[in-house]
Parts: C-alpha cells; structure tokens; sequence
C-alpha cells in the first residue's frame, strides 16, 4: 500500500517493527498529535507504550532491559513514529540518544543506575549539551565543574534548550573542568534531576513540537561525584560528537517520517478536490509537486537507512549522518510547505494536520546541528578525504 517503503529490501524483523509501529501510530498517535500540540500536553500514555514497544531503547542490549535491535530498526521506528506524531518522536529521540552514549562509554555500576531505569519508557533522560551562548560552536560550553574539596564535582552554569528536561528524571550534562583547554576540558556528567541545585529556569513557548517540553536548566552547585563522570575527564566532546552522529540518524527519520506525512496529506486531498471540473491529481502543475515530494522523502529514506546500515556495520558515519540529517530536514520542510500549497485555504487552517507538520518540520533543520552545521561537516569530511 502507499507509504509502506521499500519492504522488499528489509529484513522480517524489520518490516515487523515498521508494521507495528505504523499500526500504533495510525490508531495511538495521529489523532491527538493536534489536541496534544494545542494544549501543550506530554504525551505521556503513548510514551509509556513506546517503552513497551522497545521504542525508547531501540539498540541498548537486551540484558540491560533494551530492545537489542540495531540503527537499522532505530530509523524505522524514528519514521514511523514521527509520521504519527512528530513530538512523540522527540522524547524517543532524545532518550535514545542519551542512552547510546551511556551504553557506549558507561561503566557497570552507571549503566546499573543511569541506563537500565531508562529503557522502558517509565523514566526519561536529558541530554544537556547547548547554552545559551553556545549552541553550533558546541565546544565553547562555558559550564563549569570544580572538583571541591570533598571530591564531587561542582557543576555552575546554564544549558538552553534541553528536550524532555521537564518531564525528566535524569540526564547526561556537559560542563567544562578547564576553559583554557577548550573542547578537550569538557566532560561528561551523568546525574538524576531530582538533586539540590538543579533548576528549570524557563520553559521555551515553541512554534512546533509543542507536546514535549524545551527548558532552561540552571546549574548552582550541583554535586556530582566523580563515579557519575562518563567517560574519562576531558572526553566529553568527542563523546558529544560521537553520540550525535547516531542521534542525526534519529533526526534524519524523525524528518523523513513527517515529510512523508505531509507527501501522503497532500496526495489524499489532491484524489478528492475537484478545481476546473477534475480532480488536483490530474493537474500537471500539481502532479510536479507531488514527484518532488515523492522523490526526495525516498531519496531522505535511503540516506538515512545508509547512514544507519553503515553504523550496524561497525563504520564511522560522521559524514553519511550529516548528509542524512541535513536532506531530511530540508525535505521535510519542503513537503510540509508544499502540502500547505495543495490543500490551498485548507493547509493554512488547524481543521487538517498539514500547517502542524510545517511547524514541526522546521525544528529538524535547527537542532543536532544546523543545516549550516551539516554542510560543514560533510564539507569537512570530504575535503579531509581528497587531502589525506
Ligand atoms: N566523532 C568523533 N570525534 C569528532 C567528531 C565526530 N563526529 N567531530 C569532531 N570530532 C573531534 C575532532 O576529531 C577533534 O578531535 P581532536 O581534539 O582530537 O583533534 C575535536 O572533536 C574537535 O573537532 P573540530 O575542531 O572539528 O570541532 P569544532 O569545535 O570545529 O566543532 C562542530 C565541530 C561539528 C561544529 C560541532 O561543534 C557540532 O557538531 N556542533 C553542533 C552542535 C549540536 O549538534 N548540538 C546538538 C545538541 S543536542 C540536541 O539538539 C538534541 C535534540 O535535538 C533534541
Ligand atoms: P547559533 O549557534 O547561535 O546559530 C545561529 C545561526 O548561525 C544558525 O543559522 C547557524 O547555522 C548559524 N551559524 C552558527 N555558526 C555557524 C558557522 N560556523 N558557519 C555558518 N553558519 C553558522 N540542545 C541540547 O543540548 N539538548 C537538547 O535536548 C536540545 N533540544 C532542542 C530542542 C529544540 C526545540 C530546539 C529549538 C533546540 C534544541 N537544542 C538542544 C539546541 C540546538 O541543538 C541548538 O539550537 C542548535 O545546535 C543551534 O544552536 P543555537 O540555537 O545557539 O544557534
């Protein structure tokens, strides 16, 4: 049927999931993404199904509570989620995102206490990397930690931004333990929210994804001790870095999900609306959007599906996210804007989803790295290719 993509090139397991998560996000999402949106409501039930589901834990290892599947599955379930309700997929996103790098560079005892409560959707985590001086240029954080006297580091500073931070009950943050040593200063913290001196100072009032909520935290003296450092001292960056190449993975699907959102919007409403004595889809003019949208949602499917493949085969994939990241963000907005063009008068109001999917496409070209971000990276990594 219509949307279901490349099945043929999926494994069983695979076309499954894409098959379950369609079926929960058709009946447990789509219809009340817009009251959801509207009343700024956590999504909290259909979070707690995710868990259920596997959705919040996608590659952590089954003995850990993770589902143990691969990116491969991650992406599927990131698009068929996002297809439903995109602010859903967020707190997916995000948990999954803290979770890797847990996984990743966590020890035992971290990933006992920072890891295994968070896989099945019952608790969410943070993930505190920007400020609000410092959001590209991610590794100028000018966050602190001091070792006191008593051995625990104490956090000061502001992170901006910070998804699920709200509804959180812990998180990864990134401070620095030495300015002067710019990015290689910056460590990782693992820490549960519930802790004297952390804050929520402001929740942001958004344009789009406004079911999940976005938050200023406030750091005053937080104590962490140093068992709850992930990673060694210093290796935050790269560890931020690493983490994020998968997490675009997330933010590629998430895109591609509503891109193919708004391209199945768009040819529904074209079938039925007559203009001229014919239906839409018989306009030339309006058929030439529909291939547009056609071609890049499919085009964003493969590349993500690529980035993730490659990551499943032990590759690096800092380049393949980014390009990932950045088409599927910008064929995201594409489709949204031009599912708005087709309904006419009808994209513009809240009686159909589409001016929803435009509002919540435009934040995929902003965070885990701007579009900018993106083609820095991928012009990174290619001039780096040419010149070694
Ligand atoms: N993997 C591993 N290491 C990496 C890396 C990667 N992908 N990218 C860079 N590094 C390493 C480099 O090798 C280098 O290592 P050495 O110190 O050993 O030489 C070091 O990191 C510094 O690299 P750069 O000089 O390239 O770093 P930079 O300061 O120029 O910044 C950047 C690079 C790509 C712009 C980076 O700052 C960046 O990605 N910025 C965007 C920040 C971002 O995506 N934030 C997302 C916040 S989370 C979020 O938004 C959540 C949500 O969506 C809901
Ligand atoms: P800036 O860095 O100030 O950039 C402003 C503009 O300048 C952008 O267009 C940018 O592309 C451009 N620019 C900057 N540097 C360059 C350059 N070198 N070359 C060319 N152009 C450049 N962060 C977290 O850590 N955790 C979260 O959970 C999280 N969730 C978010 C949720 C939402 C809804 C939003 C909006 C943001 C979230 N972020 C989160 C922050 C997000 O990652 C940052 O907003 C993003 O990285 C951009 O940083 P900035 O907003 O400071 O923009």
């Amino acid at each position: 049927s219509r949307g279901i993509a490349c099945l043929a090139a999926l494994s069983e397991t695979h076309q499954i999931l894409q098959k379950s998560c369609r079926d929960f996000a058709n009946v447990e999402l789509a219809p009340h993404a817009r009251r959801h949106d509207r009343e700024e409501l956590y999504p909290a039930e259909q979070v707690r199904r995710l868990g259920e589901m596997g959705l919040m834990s996608v590659v952590i290892q089954e003995e850990y509570g993770g589902a143990g599947l691969d990116y491969q599955a991650y992406a599927i379930g990131m698009e068929e989620v996002a297809r439903g309700d995109a602010a859903v997929s967020i707190v997916m996103g995000v948990n999954n995102l803290y979770l890797g790098a847990v996984q990743q560079h966590g020890t035992e005892q971290q990933k006992q206490q920072f890891l295994v409560p968070y896989t099945q959707g019952e608790h969410i985590a943070f993930y505190a990397l920007s400020e609000p001086g410092n959001g590209s240029d991610a590794g100028a954080a000018s966050s602190t930690a001091k070792l006191s006297d008593d051995g625990a580091y104490l956090l000061n500073g502001t992170k901006a931004w910070i998804s699920n931070s709200k509804e959180a009950s812990g998180g990864l943050i990134f401070a620095t333990i030495d300015k002067s040593l710019k990015h290689k200063g910056i460590t990782a913290f693992l820490t549960d929210k519930n802790v004297s001196g952390l804050a929520i100072s402001k929740k942001e009032s958004k344009m789009g994804m406004r079911a999940t909520s976005t938050c200023q935290l406030t750091l005053d003296d937080v104590a962490v001790p140093q068992s709850q450092v992930l990673g060694a001292p210093g290796s935050g960056f790269k560890i931020a870095m690493e983490s994020l190449d998968c997490g675009r993975i997330g933010i590629a699907a998430q895109a591609t999900g509503i891109a193919q959102a708004a391209l199945e919007l768009a040819t529904d409403y074209s079938e039925k609306r007559v203009a001229f004595g014919q239906r839409l889809s018989r306009l030339q003019m309006i058929q030439q959007k529909i291939a547009d949208m056609a071609l890049r949602v499919e085009t964003a499917r493969l590349l993500t599906w690529r980035a993730a493949w490659l990551k499943d085969n032990g590759m690096v994939i800092t380049k393949e996210a980014a390009m990932a990241k950045l088409h599927a963000s910008e064929t995201a907005t594409f489709c949204a804007h031009q599912c708005i063009q087709i309904l006419g008068g009808m994209g513009y109001t809240t009686d159909l989803p589409a001016e929803l999917y435009y509002r919540n496409a435009r934040v995929t070209e902003i965070y885990e790295g701007t579009s900018e971000i993106q083609r820095i990276v991928i012009a990174n990594c290619v001039l780096n290719s040419i010149s070694n």
